[in-house]
């Protein structure tokens, strides 16, 4: 909770000299909810701040911007282990912005990963690692008056452009960060280090599990420093696309797991905990080590594909589209990972939100089938609704202005495959997760037995079992030693093939039945993005935090 008159060094030094008697220059004292702590280093640099402006359809926003601000206390990178925070200026004078004040504001909690890549942290005009006009825009200048004075040149809105793969034709899109500032929350966007960071001396130091520790940290940054930053530590949000919404959907399970105990400890976390109040996924890259099967499930027999190069891995980056048809090897790869699937969905023992079995026979079929069937023919019905003429795909069946069936199949052809079997432990080492999965020395390795036993790669080998349960966050939903969250919005688009409908719905399904409150919907023709729906995400954001 935000305590609005904290107590510097100085103001300390001041107040209470014979506390202070064994300060030094790092050290200071914190006031968390009335008791007093020390520390070192990890303190919120309150005065140390851009005043800035953010401007959203034509509305200013004063914000307080404190950027790249190092959230442990001993990085191994300063470069991606750092944090950008923007506070709503009015929370420093007791004024309230939208539904909030400086005490109950939620904390938007923005990753910007895509493709298991280093990311640095978000800002309201876009990111800062991506080449100009990629990824959304917002508005924000830095005010003429300096740091710690209030803005006095709003810029005229600069905010509606276009990303590089969410919005379509003639589509605009608004940064998140921009919108959640002017809605009154305050933004806390982490970087994160990712698959190919290495230190000076080449070692690897951002594979498996750095990222999602580094997540964490930023976490019990922010509640450690509650009582100093405006916003409520107890209402983060998390949200993320691709690789970044399986990173937001595996903090948001996996809270205070002692499993990541020792990685906080040796980067000098804070002593907070990390257990997150809501995620937000965007077709969440997750459940890797059964993704393979999941996406065979859904692919088999579609042996035309159009990949991508996999350096454009990142649906942050434009992809390059290449053709080709599955040679005989990898249609035989393709039956025996499809045939691993139902027994693995089986043994999850879900229900649907009516309480009915989730199964599949032998073949692939069943009421899990079904159930996903029916999500995809619901967003059918939603795009319908809102006048999009969807006639020309015979694929579906519309009656009296309702979708009554289609045709799962030709839907799976119409979105089409993007992957080759195994589309994600790659035979030869060359996927992204193969990269995430390696070692301080090692760059790549398998994390299936299935594509371990067939690898291709001289040498390769196997991550470890800890490791590759440290990123899925089904192995923490609900469990013992994790505090999971107990809101989720989670978003996989029908025209996504960069994972299997399969596993957003069994993300979904788990939460479900363990107690969890879940949103879950297939967004029409949604190709592999994020960030598309910023209304209803920022409604439903409202709705949690008010109600709770
Ligand atoms: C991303 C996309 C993928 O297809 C994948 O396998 C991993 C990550 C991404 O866009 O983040």
């Amino acid at each position: 909770m935000y305590w609005p008159k904290p107590i510097s060094l100085a103001g300390c030094a001041v107040l209470m000299m014979s506390l202070l008697a064994g300060c030094t220059g790092t050290t200071s004292l914190a006031i968390k909810d009335g008791r007093e702590t020390q520390s070192s280093g990890l303190e919120f640099p309150m005065d140390r701040y851009e005043a800035r402006s953010v401007v959203v359809d034509g509305k200013a926003t004063a914000v307080r911007a404190y950027e790249n601000v190092v959230y442990v206390a001993s990085p191994v990178d300063t470069t991606y282990q750092v944090m950008n925070i923007y506070v709503p200026e009015a929370y420093f004078h007791d004024e309230r912005v939208g539904a909030f004040d400086a005490r109950t504001a939620p904390i938007f909690f923005p990753n910007q990963v895509g493709g298991y890549m280093p990311s640095q942290p978000g800002t309201p005009e876009g990111r800062r690692d991506l080449p100009p006009g990629a990824g959304a825009r917002g508005g924000m200048a830095a005010s003429p008056a300096g740091a710690g004075r209030t803005p006095q040149s709003i810029p005229p809105e600069g905010i509606r452009s276009a990303g590089a793969n969410g919005p379509g034709a003639g589509e605009t899109r608004v940064s998140a960060i921009a919108v959640a500032l002017s809605k009154g929350y305050v933004v806390a966007s982490p970087g994160a280090r990712g698959r190919t960071t290495q230190d000076a001396g080449g070692t690897y130091t951002g594979k498996a599990p750095a990222a999602i520790v580094d997540l964490k940290a930023a976490v019990r940054y922010l509640r450690y420093n509650d009582a100093r930053i405006p916003g409520d530590a107890e209402k983060i949000i998390s949200n993320g696309t691709s690789a970044g919404g399986a990173l937001s959907a595996l903090l948001g399970a996996s809270g205070n797991s002692a499993d990541y105990e020792p990685y906080l400890k040796a980067l000098g976390a804070a002593p907070a905990r990390d257990n997150i109040f809501a995620v937000s996924a965007y077709c969440p890259i997750t459940n890797l080590e059964h993704a393979d099967s999941a996406y065979e499930w859904q692919f088999n027999g579609v042996n035309d594909y159009k990949k991508f190069d996999m350096s454009m891995l990142d649906y942050n980056v434009q992809r390059r589209e290449v053709a080709g048809t599955l040679t005989t090897a990898q249609i035989d790869i393709s039956d025996a990972l499809k045939a691993q699937f139902p027994a693995y969905l089986d043994s999850l023992g879900l229900r649907e939100p009516q309480g009915q079995a989730l199964t599949l026979d032998a073949a692939g079929n069943g009421s899990f089938k079904t159930y996903i069937k029916l999500l995809v023919i619901a967003s059918a019905q939603t795009a319908l609704d809102a006048g999009q003429n969807l006639s020309a795909l015979d694929w579906l069946t519309v009656a009296n202005g309702k979708v009554t069936s289609l045709d799962f199949d030709r839907y799976v052809r119409y979105a089409g495959r993007q992957k080759l079997p195994p589309a994600f432990d790659a035979l030869d080492l060359s996927s992204g997760e193969n990269q995430l999965f390696g070692t301080e020395t090692i760059d790549k390795q398998h994390f299936t037995t299935f594509s371990q036993r067939r690898s291709t790669a001289a040498g390769a080998t196997l991550a470890d079992a800890a490791t590759v349960k440290m990123m899925n966050p089904l192995r923490y939903i609900g469990a013992a030693d994790a505090s999971t969250s107990p809101h989720w919005r989670i978003r996989h688009g029908t025209k996504d093939r960069d994972t299997s409908l399969a596993v957003p719905v069994i993300l979904a399904a788990t939460l479900q039945n363990k107690g969890y409150a879940v949103d879950l919907a297939l967004p029409w023709d949604r190709p592999h993005s994020g960030d598309y729906d910023l209304d209803e995400l920022f409604a439903w954001m409202e709705r949690i935090s008010i109600r709770e």
